[in-house]
């Protein structure tokens, strides 16, 4: 059976930064520790006045393209997964196919476009989508593109503020893929939820203490269904877990969870019944309160033993590195996630090829996917070429003032006026509705 999966990636920041611990929290008259330790966040990412998502995602894409030297017509398929689309009816593809077409001889005339909604959890939905035309046998031998663009803005003062971010992932998915092999094992927890939506306006309705409720659920159900399909789980099964990043602290709630999960019955939980001096008092699965009233002594203690910390460190903190930085990407996040932890094997020198990551993706609404992919002998040269500590270096310290300026302004507004803070340089930028996506 031919290996389909990620052949080749590419991210592209906003390029603008806003400190959450220097900026941000002296102005709302914050302790920084909130943000930086309770949250888990450095900073945001946000778009430039001349960037949007369509921008970020054909300047993703363009690199991803010239750096594998692909033609359009190398390109069956192209899907753009976001939650921050301005046109309900053209895809957002259509404007990035439009982009791409300027600059490359070919078109993508034959290739399928399309948009993916599910709040963040559509960049892992298009992946999948792309994986099974190819599996189906529909794709002539050609490659998909996938790109997760989103600006992730709340509005001012909304708790979510400073979880915001803005950038794009592009992906090729392809037959014997460079980067990670996608298997059949997949899991689904799927409810209809409404704590996180967006029904035609510019910022989200957040109740955000119900999202990481709703959050921790669906993951966990789709832990049960992937097992089902998979088999147990053990800790040690994967080298990294990347999971949806709506900020570090939220997946550092997810992993506690899911490693209790899986060290149920095991001889690590023998080992930590001496290290915590009790058993873990098991409650009712059905019953969510239930279930964490009863576990909250233990899972408290649980955090702090060493055998906890060290798995923790060596499998899920460096998916963090990355988003510490930019925060929320909502349907990049969880492949920023991965890009992370692969770019932190290749900087600590560590063999990857056939090791098998978790991938944990969630989009409010709810649903999560858990599925396991194993990674390919090409990931280093793949994840080294990544310029993202250029481009995060290169971004522009926004004051608060400055942030005030151009947070509303993201969305598509008909005509821009705004100052630019950084200078554009062979790339595609939004000049103004009409004249979109010129190349500098
Ligand atoms: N030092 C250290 N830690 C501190 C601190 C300090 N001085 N002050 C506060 N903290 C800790 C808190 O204890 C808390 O940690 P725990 O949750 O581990 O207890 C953390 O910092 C955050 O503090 P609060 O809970 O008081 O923060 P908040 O209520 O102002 O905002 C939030 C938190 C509700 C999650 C908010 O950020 C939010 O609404 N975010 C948007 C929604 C979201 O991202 N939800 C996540 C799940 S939904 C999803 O994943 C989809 C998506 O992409 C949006």
């Amino acid at each position: 059976m031919t290996a389909v999966g990620i052949d080749a990636i590419e991210i592209w920041t906003g390029k603008l930064a806003l400190d959450l611990a220097e900026t941000f929290a002296p102005a709302k008259d914050d302790n920084p520790e909130k943000y930086t330790k309770g949250l888990g966040l450095k900073a945001s990412s946000f778009p430039d006045t001349y960037e949007d998502i369509v921008t970020m995602g054909a300047n993703a894409a363009k690199r991803l393209m010239d750096r594998n030297g692909l033609e359009p017509d190398d390109i069956g398929r192209i899907d753009v997964a976001t939650e921050s689309a301005f046109d309900n009816s053209k895809p957002v593809s259509t404007y990035i196919a439009g982009c791409l077409e300027d600059v490359y001889d070919g078109d993508f005339h034959h290739a399928n476009k399309g948009e993916r909604k599910f709040a963040c959890v559509a960049g892992t939905q298009s992946i999948d989508d792309a994986y099974n035309w190819i599996k189906a046998g529909r794709n002539r031998g050609r490659a998909a593109l996938v790109i997760a663009t989103d600006t992730a803005l709340y509005a001012r003062g909304d708790p979510g503020e400073a979880t915001q971010g803005a950038g794009a992932v592009a992906m090729l998915v392809d037959e014997n893929p460079s980067v990670v092999e996608l298997s059949t094992h997949q899991g689904y927890g799927s409810a209809d939820e409404t704590d996180f939506l967006k029904p035609n306006q510019q910022f989200p309705s957040v109740d955000g203490k119900r999202s990481v409720q709703v959050y921790l659920a669906r993951m966990r159900e789709a832990l049960e269904d992937f097992e089902s399909v998979a088999g147990r789980t053990h800790p040690d099964d994967y080298a990294y877990i990347p999971f949806h990043t709506p900020f570090p602290g939220m997946v550092r709630k997810a992993a506690l969870l899911g490693f209790r999960h899986m060290t149920r019955g095991t001889d690590i939980e023998d080992g930590l019944t001496d290290e915590i001096g009790r058993q873990p008092r098991e409650a009712d699965f059905e019953d969510w309160d239930a279930y964490e009233e009863a576990i909250r002594e233990y899972m408290d203690a649980l955090k702090e033993t060493d055998t906890y910390d060290t798995w923790y460190g060596r499998t899920v903190d460096p998916t963090l590195t990355l988003s510490r930085q930019v925060g929320n990407w909502y349907t990049g996040s969880v492949h920023v996630a991965r890009a992370s932890a692969l770019k932190t094997a290749a900087e600590t020198g560590r063999a990857l090829a056939g090791e098998k990551l978790l991938v944990g993706s969630y989009g409010s609404g709810a649903q999560a996917e858990i599925h396991s992919e194993t990674v390919a002998d090409g990931w280093r040269e793949e994840v080294e070429a990544l310029d993202i500590d250029e481009q995060l270096a290169r971004r522009y310290d926004l004051s608060f003032e400055e942030y005030g300026r151009v947070h509303d302004a993201h969305n598509h507004e008909k005509e821009r006026e705004l100052e630019e803070f950084t200078v554009p340089s062979g790339e595609f930028v939004f000049t103004g509705w009409g004249r979109m996506n010129e190349r500098t």
